[in-house]
């Protein structure tokens, strides 16, 4: 099939990196549905529900949603928990459980970073993701017999909306990056569009860190 025939669902694709995917995927005619918690809030399990009745099935699906806020260990309550519980896991197995992706589609999924090295403060975003890495890697397990490719996109600072709030002195904190430079998201859009252009299945299962060497491990 043309590319100009698939689609693809973008989770959190008004803004920032999803927006980035939608925009590569939209040049190569991949029909989009970007969406905005307008569409679909992940952390309201109700709208969830309602929007897998109206997607059945799909070629493509990104896994992406807003970000939680940076607390330290005795910041986080219980309720927060509950909240980034849902918007950050659960909504993901059910969007997963109930959207079938075609036979040879892709999902990515966008995580953290972080799970790799975990912090002091960002501990609901490196649990809960570290969590989701591992349910997808799960999932694809499953999946790969049928063409289904999952990659965990998992980001260092790029230049969104998201990290302006994180960080204060964007110039001050960019000098302190290996590269010198926040990642821009143009680069994962056409990581993504590179991926489902060529047809590239193999790298199926994988965890991509895309972080300008802030880690310093080599795996
Ligand atoms: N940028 C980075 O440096 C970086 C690094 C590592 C990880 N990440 C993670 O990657 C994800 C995307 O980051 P970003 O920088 O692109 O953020 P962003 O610019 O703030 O965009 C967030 C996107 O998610 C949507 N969204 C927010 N809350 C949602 C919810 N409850 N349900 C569904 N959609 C929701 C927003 O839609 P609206 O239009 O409705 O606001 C928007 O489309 C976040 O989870 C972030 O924590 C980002």
């Amino acid at each position: 099939m043309s590319l100009k025939f698939k689609k693809a669902i973008i989770i959190g694709g008004s803004k920032g990196l999803g927006k980035a995917i939608s925009t590569s995927l939209k040049e190569i005619k991949v029909k989009t549905i970007a969406c905005s918690r307008k569409e679909i809030d992940t952390s309201n399990i109700s709208s969830v529900i309602k929007f897998c009745k109206k997607y059945r099935e799909i070629d493509i699906l990104v896994l992406n949603t807003g970000g939680p806020p940076p607390l330290k260990f005795n910041e986080i309550n219980i309720e927060d928990w509950r909240k980034y519980f849902n918007q950050l896991f659960l909504s993901f197995f059910i969007l997963l459980k109930n959207i079938k992706i075609k036979k040879n589609g892709y999902i990515f999924y966008i995580s953290s970073s972080i799970i790799k090295e975990p912090g002091d403060s960002l501990i609901i975003s490196s649990s809960l993701r570290s969590a989701m890495s591992s349910l997808l890697k799960s999932y694809s397990l499953e999946k790969s017999s049928q063409g289904i490719t999952a990659i965990n996109i998992a980001p260092g600072p790029f230049k969104t909306n998201r990290v302006k709030q994180l960080v204060k002195n964007l110039r001050r904190y960019e000098k302190s990056l290996p590269t010198k430079k926040i990642g821009n998201p143009k680069e994962i859009g056409e990581f993504v569009r590179f991926i489902v252009q060529k047809q590239i299945k193999y790298i199926s299962g994988s965890t991509v860190y895309f972080d300008g060497n802030l880690n310093k491990s080599y795996n």
